[in-house]
């Protein structure tokens, strides 16, 4: 099992769509059940809560699910029970390393730094841009490249 957290700041616009839209790619693969796949927020405003309008509509019209995702705050013990977290931007990368001064067994990276020559190297945030069609963009394209790392880094032999 490859245990995914996707995180941005309060968990409803970006991390969630990250979320989502890794989970729809993972399905149509066929690899549901090689994977865990969660999102967290660090900020606690908006614990319990459905995804973003933005967000909701952005999936809606993709027919991607986002059944069941409730906000909740990153918890430390998350540092070991995934095997990637995956920020939205540096500010998340920061406060994730300010998080734990103990080395994790997690591998902590930015989304977009698995994007060659990414348009942005921070995934804005819809929150206060209102573009979430644009940050929708940037998180497919991130999400569809960490599935082509986690993949042929677990599932294809090495030559
Ligand atoms: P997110 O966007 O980190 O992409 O979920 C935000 C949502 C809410 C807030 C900030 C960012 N807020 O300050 O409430």
């Amino acid at each position: 099992m490859i245990n995914v957290l996707f995180i941005c700041l309060g968990n409803i616009c970006r991390s969630p769509m990250a979320e989502a839209v890794f989970r729809h790619i993972v399905q149509e693969k066929g690899l549901q059940r090689q994977f865990h796949i969660d999102s967290a927020g660090m900020g606690s405003w908006h614990i319990g809560n459905p995804p973003h309008k933005g967000t909701r509509k952005k999936l809606e019209s993709l027919n991607i699910s986002y059944e069941g995702q409730k906000a909740r705050r990153i918890d430390p013990k998350d540092l070991d029970k995934f095997d990637y977290i995956i920020a939205m931007d540096q500010q998340n990368m920061d406060d994730l390393y300010a998080l734990s001064t103990v080395t994790h067994g997690a591998e902590i990276r930015k989304l977009m730094d698995f994007v060659e020559d990414a348009k942005e190297k921070n995934v804005p945030d819809p929150y206060f841009t209102k573009n979430f069609d644009y940050t929708y963009e940037l998180v497919q394209k991130g999400c569809e490249k960490l599935y082509d790392y986690l993949v042929s880094k677990h599932f294809k032999e090495k030559k």
